[in-house]
């Protein structure tokens, strides 16, 4: 009978997982949102996921029977969020059966929830069986269900999975609740009802529960096997649930949103519930900040791809919609503090990672309001130009150069791409397009906005709108989609695919590998291959990918790279320089024959080169030593993004917001190097991978691990990871740890690179020397050489600064006031009635700055006329030209003399009409080319302006 059916989100959740567990289910936690072992999804999408092993029997359960609240992520769903039903993050409420019950328990318990536990009309339930399902009919039936409640769907809404792509799937039975009144429900023998009103058919009714009878496995062909046992994998969404319990319109405003929704409006100063679209904005707002800190916490850090893309687009997409509710500063990352108060207690690392996820959102909120900001500048300078240069097209059909700004700043930039689309409307030579240019953003402008600039084309509608200009949509998308097509045909997808296809098709076995135990192995070769084909033989000189059957070498894997080496057989010697597990695990020996020949199933002695190998141990443990001190040091949000573990050195890339201090960096170095002296254990274990990280050993998201994973610990818990790399049997003998930088690599993300060991030994020599001997040139102790390198560094700016000074001083005094240089010349040339003085000079200028100031010098000495000026310049030959603004209006036109004077040069110039600059390739050609300045000069002024 009814028992105080649950009323809060807390309620309900901890009504439905002590429902299961009186019904002998373990409650498990939450899985991360980042699948921890399952390459094929970019994030957990329903409660089953993080059990896909358990379905596919590759593991076992730690329960045959097992009840969560598990969040979800659902990318599709990213442009639906702020109507009544989508959201992004979500809880869903799931029970499991592995090989243990099936269909109908599951139904029984689901009905008995339901309506005894939370109170829900018996009438308002509606069924829904997948086609062919008699059996789900028929439990339903026995269970109390009139058949005029069940209906029959195909596999578009009986179906579910795999999640990802491949994996475990099977028929559903969905329970439904209709919202609507009772009075509404047609009767039984209505038409109506087949196909217009009913569960799927019509919006009031929501879908509550999907119990799933999980009983195939689909591959990644898209094969069904049937699997050894039944299964049952349920889904109940968790905020719609609450909304029925409620009796609340839509999930926002029930208790799971409320106070987000409420530090929104408080933000905002906008109201919830007065219109549409600003309800629809604070939705946006709330749920993207709820669901990025989830993100966040979980370790997805801003980024172009993959999981950071999607996170990147809730961010920027919540940003555009507090714009819409007037917000246009950081609002995520405030709310996200209510969203860790409010959720906290049942996902604990919202609370401890708070800081981060805040630091995180606000980062990129700001870097955001960045691009908004320039974008905005960019459009602003195509808006402009377009209204204020009415006659821009005639100018060019009539062959007028425009007024091109050369600025980096948002509005020369604007101008500039607004003249090229003009100039290449010009060009095409439709004058309807020309007409319309004054009145439509280009897709191409909007397409350089968007991907150069990082401007939304929404952001670039809105503004143009109110400009009363458009945007050309269709050639947007047309842009979008040539990019994407040159992305796949630049992308390596096929290359990859190709290059394992010959070990998926040879159909070897696993190879075991030996190389934990022994660096020396006798073994045979199982396969060949050369140019990508299996051979039965090969011969001097040839590269080869040999197989083994067993084998002493490390495949790269897990930032590991691969081992090195030999493999010696009689009369024949393959010299390894690298191994790689392409396919599965198969481990593949890439090499060259050295001598003889080598035939299939050749016996053979394969060797590691153990020097590389030890060097490569020492990294690899040492690269355990950083992570745990980051993490004891910096934060536990610091997590593994990546690492590389080869001889030389280690490199490790984790997550974290801003640059390590120096002295997080020393304290980083001594822990790491304390642990090396206290000769630790390295401690190898295996166990299962459910074990394993409920014992706290850290996963590498993104990898993929087996049944059974390898531990290492080293003073655990403080450094304890799943790792199948080669380590040091103790710590102490990685040596001497020195950490040699840390750098950014994008958004919430470091990278430290560190040498141990020998590398550690010869780098410390190597810097001990080099600063002896600066000490030693300066005659000074070590502790003194940095002050003298500044000092001397400081005497070298005056004498340059003086140099320059010279270098000024010597220029102007030869050229101008009738200069006594032998190449100088200066004439007036006449055009319509006024005389234009032009003064010609080649100066032993060292740069161009100084070309410049000298012409300026000489411009205003002049007062009036036209300066141009050579100089031979790094073996190069460059011409400055200048005009005073009289000049300027009499028609000169700096630029265009100096391209005509870079085109006698073999090079290239251009400028504004008062200065420009031409350069060219050959010193011998700079005479001429000045030479030539008259004629250049008064060629301009007859084919240009033309007054
Ligand atoms: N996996 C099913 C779903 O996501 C049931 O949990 O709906």
């Amino acid at each position: 009978m009814t028992s105080n059916p649950p009323k809060t989100a807390d309620e309900l959740r901890e009504a439905f997982l002590s429902y299961f567990e009186g019904h002998d289910h373990l409650r498990m936690p939450s899985a991360s949102l980042i699948p921890a072992a399952d390459p094929t999804l970019l994030l957990i999408n329903s409660g089953m996921a993080q059990f896909k092993p358990y379905f596919s029997g590759e593991k076992e359960p730690p329960h045959p029977r097992v009840t969560t609240s598990q969040k979800c992520f659902r990318t599709t769903d990213i442009e639906e969020v702020g109507d009544d039903t989508h959201l992004t993050m979500f809880e869903m409420l799931g029970n499991f059966s592995f090989g243990n019950y099936f269909k109908k328990e599951a139904c029984a318990w689901a009905l008995d929830l339901l309506t005894n536990k939370f109170g829900l009309d018996p009438e308002r339930l509606y069924y829904t069986v997948y086609t062919t399902d008699d059996e789900a009919e028929n439990i339903w039936k026995e269970l109390g269900i009139p058949a005029d409640r069940i209906y029959r769907f195909g596999h578009e809404d009986n179906w579910w999975g795999p999640a990802g792509d491949e994996g475990v799937c099977g028929p559903s039975s969905e329970i439904n609740y209709y919202r609507g009144s009772l009075d509404d429900v047609p009767a039984v023998d209505d038409p109506i009802r087949n196909g217009e009103w009913g569960p799927n058919y019509h919006d009031d009714f929501v879908e509550l529960y999907n119990l799933v009878f999980t009983q195939f496995y689909r591959d990644l062909d898209g094969n069904d096997t049937v699997l050894p046992a039944k299964n049952i994998d349920t889904g109940m969404g968790f905020e719609r649930m609450l909304a029925v319990l409620q009796g609340a319109p839509n999930v926002y405003e029930t208790d799971a949103f409320r106070p987000i929704i409420a530090h929104v409006e408080q933000l905002s100063g906008k109201e919830w519930g007065q219109d549409t679209e600003t309800d629809r904005a604070i939705r946006v707002v709330a749920e993207h900040s709820r669901s990025a800190s989830f993100l966040i916490g979980d370790g997805v850090i801003p980024g172009n791809s993959g999981r950071g893309y999607v996170l990147r687009r809730l961010i920027r997409r919540g940003m555009l919609f507090g714009r819409e509710l007037g917000v246009d500063t950081t609002m995520l990352s405030v709310v996200a503090k209510t969203v860790s108060d409010h959720m906290g207690h049942a996902y604990p690392e919202l609370v401890g990672n708070y800081e981060f996820i805040k630091d995180v959102l606000e980062q990129e909120e700001n870097s955001f309001s960045r691009t908004l900001e320039f974008g905005a500048l960019v459009l602003a300078g195509m808006i402009h130009y377009r209204s204020e240069n009415p006659d821009a097209a005639e100018r060019i059909k009539d062959g007028k150069s425009l007024k091109t700004p050369a600025g980096d700043d948002g509005k020369s930039v604007g101008t500039r791409l607004a003249i090229a689309e003009l100039e290449r409307l010009v060009e095409a030579g439709n004058s309807d397009d020309i007409d319309e240019w004054r009145n439509i953003v280009s897709g191409t402008e909007a397409f350089v906005l968007y991907d150069t600039y990082g401007y939304p084309v929404e952001v670039t509608e809105e503004v143009a709108g109110e400009a009363e200009l458009s945007v050309d949509r269709t050639g947007f998308e047309f842009a979008m989609e040539t990019q994407r097509e040159r992305g796949r045909a630049a992308g390596g997808f096929g290359g990859n695919a190709d290059s394992t296809r010959v070990y998926e098709e040879l159909g070897v076995e696993d190879t075991p590998f030996v190389g934990y135990e022994t660096l020396v192995s006798e073994t045979s070769i199982v396969a060949i291959v050369k140019d990508g084909q299996p051979v039965d033989s090969a011969s001097e000189g040839d590269e080869v990918e040999l197989i083994l059957g067993e084998t002493p070498f490390y495949a790269a894997r897990g930032g590991q790279v691969g081992d090195t080496g030999s493999v010696v057989g009689e009369g024949v010697e393959i010299s390894i320089t690298d191994t790689l597990a392409p396919y599965g695990h198969v481990n593949v020996h890439y090499g060259t024959v050295t001598s003889g020949s080598l035939t299939k199933g050749a016996q053979v002695t394969a060797t590691v080169d153990g020097d590389r190998r030890e060097r490569i141990r020492r990294n690899h443990t040492a690269t355990h030593l950083i992570h745990a001190a980051l993490r004891e040091i910096v934060g536990s949000h610091v997590r593994q993004a990546g690492s590389v573990v080869d001889p030389d050195r280690l490199r490790f890339d984790f997550t974290n917001m801003q640059a390590l201090t120096r002295d997080q960096i020393k304290a980083v170095q001594d822990r790491v190097n304390e642990k090396i002296r206290l000769n630790r254990d390295v401690e190898v274990h295996w166990s299962t991978y459910g074990e394993a990280v409920e014992e706290g050993a850290l996963a590498f998201f993104g990898d993929t691990y087996d049944n059974e994973v390898r531990t290492i610990k080293i003073d655990a818990p403080w450094s304890y990871e799943l790792c199948g790399g080669t380590h040091m049997d103790h710590t102490g003998g990685i040596g001497t740890f020195v950490i040699t930088s840390e750098t950014g690599i994008g958004s919430g993300m470091r990278r430290l690179e560190a040498i141990t060991g020998v590398a550690s030994e010869e780098a410390i020599f190597e810097r001990f020397g080099a600063l002896d001997d600066i000490a030693s040139k300066f005659r000074v102790p070590v502790s003194d050489a940095s002050d003298r390198v500044d000092a001397l560094a400081n005497d070298l700016a005056q004498a340059r600064k003086q140099v320059e000074q010279l270098e000024e001083q010597l220029l102007q005094a030869s050229v101008g006031g009738g200069g006594a240089n032998g190449s100088s010349n200066s004439f007036d040339i006449e055009v319509d009635g006024t005389s234009i003085h032009v003064e010609v000079s080649e100066v032993p200028a060292s740069n161009v700055g100084a070309l410049r100031k000298t012409g300026d010098h000489l411009k205003n000495q002049i007062g009036k006329g036209v300066v141009v000026l050579g100089s031979v310049i790094d073996g190069r030959p460059m011409v400055v030209v200048m005009a005073t603004d009289d000049t300027v209006k009499a028609g000169v036109h700096s630029g265009n003399v100096a391209r005509a004077i870079a085109s006698r040069m073999g090079g290239g110039g251009g400028g504004s009409p008062a200065v420009a600059q031409a350069g060219g390739k050959n010193a011998d050609q700079l005479q001429d080319a000045l030479g030539a300045t008259e004629e250049i000069i008064r060629e301009s002024l007859n084919g240009g302006a033309g007054s």
